[in-house]
C-alpha cells in the first residue's frame, strides 16, 4: 500500500482501474437518461424485470401501510415480523430446504453463512473465481483457504483427498457472476460425499433464472447441498439475501451468523416484495421463457456480428476485450451509441482479463435489443 489515500487513487488512475459513480437519471429498470441522453440499459441484474412488476409494487404499498419503513431492531432483538417468517417458508419451498434465514443482503449471507461454519480448524475449498462475499467470508472465518482453478474438479478433489483437517466445506457459485458460465453441480455433490464434506452453493444469479425444470438448477439437487445461498437483489428485484437448509443448519446460523445476529433485520416491506416476487415467478412462467428467449436473441446477434462468445448458460454474457484501457475505450464508446453495458475489470476480473458484462432482461423489448445490436457494429 503507498502512502497516501490519494496515492493509492492516482495508481489506479495510471492503472486504468479507476472508478467512479455515474448518477443515471430517470432510472426506469432497462431505461434511464444519463448526461441528458436517454440510454438502454444492459448491466443491471433484475433479470426478470421484478423490481417494477405491478404486482410487486402494489405489495410494497400494502407492507408500508401495515410495517412502516424499517424493522427497528435485529431479528433476535424485536425485529422479527410475520413478514421474515412467511418470506422465509416461501424460500424454502421454493428452493426444496426445510427452513431458511434471511440476512440483510447477499454479501452479508455469504459472510455469515462461511463464518458459522467454518473456523480455525477447518478448511474451505473454493472455486478461483467466487464472489467477494465468498472470499471475504473464508478470509473472515479464519479457516484454512484452499482453491482450485475455475471449474477443476480434479484439483479440488486432490485437495480434499489430502486434507484431514476439521470440517471441509467446499464452495462455489452456481451461476459465476462475471463469466455467466454454471458449476458442474453433480460432480460436485459426488465429491462432497466421497470426501465427506460440506457443500455451499451460491445461487445469487441463478434463482429466478431457471424454470422449475431448468437444467441444473440448485433445486433439482437441493436434497445435496447442504447450504443453498441466494440473494433477492437480482431476479427478486429488491435486496436481502437467504440460506436455504436443513433445520438444524439454519438454528446454527440463528446463534452464530454474527452478521445475522448483530444487525437490523431486512425492511418487512423489502420481505413482502420479495415473497410476492417469488409467487410472481411461479404463477407467471412466460416471464422466465421470455427471458430465455431475449438471452437467446441477444446472443445470436453478437455472435452474428462477430464477437467470440460462449454458448449461454444464464443471463450473464460477458465479452472479454483484455486490456483494461481498452475496455474502458469501448464501453464510452458504446454509451456515445446510448447503451449502458459496464467494462469490468480487475479486482472483480482478473488483470488482463477485462470485459463487458452484457446482462439480458425479461424486461427488455424487441426494440430494446435491436437498438444494443445495432450500437455494437463495429464496435470491436
Ligand atoms: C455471486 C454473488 N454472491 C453474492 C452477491 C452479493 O449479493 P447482494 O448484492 O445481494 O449483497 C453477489 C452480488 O453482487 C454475487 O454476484
Amino acid at each position: 500500500m503507498s502512502n497516501s489515500r490519494q496515492s493509492d487513487t492516482e495508481k489506479l488512475k495510471k492503472e486504468n482501474l479507476y472508478r467512479c459513480l455515474r448518477v443515471l437519471e430517470k432510472n426506469e429498470g432497462t431505461r434511464a437518461v444519463f448526461d441528458g441522453k436517454e440510454i438502454i440499459l444492459f448491466c443491471g441484474n433484475d433479470y426478470l424485470g421484478m423490481s417494477r412488476h405491478p404486482r410487486v409494487l402494489a405489495a410494497a404499498h400494502k407492507a408500508i401501510d401495515r410495517y412502516g419503513v424499517g424493522a427497528g431492531s435485529a431479528r433476535l432483538i424485536a425485529g422479527s415480523t410475520e413478514a421474515h417468517a412467511a418470506l422465509e417458508k416461501k424460500i424454502a419451498r421454493f428452493k426444496k430446504k426445510e427452513s431458511a434465514l434471511v440476512f440483510g443482503s447477499g454479501f452479508l449471507a455469504n459472510l455469515g453463512i462461511l463464518t458459522a461454519f467454518a473456523g480455525k480448524n477447518d478448511t474451505i475449498v473454493m472455486d478461483k473465481l467466487c464472489h467477494a462475499s465468498l472470499i471475504d467470508g473464508a478470509r473472515l472465518s479464519g479457516a484454512g483457504i484452499r482453491v482450485f482453478p475455475h471449474k477443476n474438479y480434479k484439483k479440488c478433489e486432490e485437495i480434499l483427498a489430502k486434507d484431514n483437517s476439521g470440517r471441509k466445506l467446499i464452495v462455489t457459485e452456481n451461476v459465476f457472476s462475471m463469466d455467466g458460465d454454471r458449476a458442474d453441480l453433480r460432480e460436485l455433490i459426488r465429491i462432497k460425499k466421497k470426501h465427506r464434506a460440506f457443500l455451499v452453493v451460491d445461487d445469487a444469479h441463478g434463482t429466478g433464472v431457471f424454470g422449475k425444470n431448468g437444467p441444473g438448477a440448485t433445486e433439482r439437487f437441493s436434497k445435496d447441498i447442504d447450504i443453498i445461498m441466494g440473494t433477492l437483489s437480482k431476479a427478486i428485484g429488491g435486496l436481502g439475501g437467504f440460506a436455504a437448509a436443513d433445520r438444524t443448519l439454519i438454528d446454527h446460523l440463528i446463534n452464530f451468523a454474527r452478521p445475522f445476529i448483530f444487525a437490523t433485520a431486512l425492511p418487512p416491506v423489502l420481505c413482502e416484495t420479495a415473497r410476492e416476487g417469488f409467487r410472481v415467478i411461479e404463477e407467471e412462467p412466460e416471464l422466465v421463457k421470455r427471458l430465455w428467449s431475449n438471452i437467446r436473441k441477444v446472443h445470436g446477434g453478437l455472435a452474428g456480428a462477430g464477437f467470440r462468445l460462449e454458448n449461454p448458460e444464464s443471463a450473464i454474457l460477458p465479452v472479454i476485450i483484455g486490456e483494461e484501457k481498452e475496455a474502458m475505450k469501448v464501453f464510452e464508446k458504446l454509451l456515445t451509441r446510448g447503451v449502458f453495458v459496464p467494462a469490468v475489470r480487475y479486482p472483480t476480473v482478473p488483470k488482463g482479463r477485462a470485459r463487458l458484462r452484457i446482462t439480458v432482461s425479461a424486461a427488455h423489448t424487441d426494440a430494446d435489443i435491436d437498438f444494443l445490436l445495432k450500437a455494437v457494429k463495429g464496435l470491436l
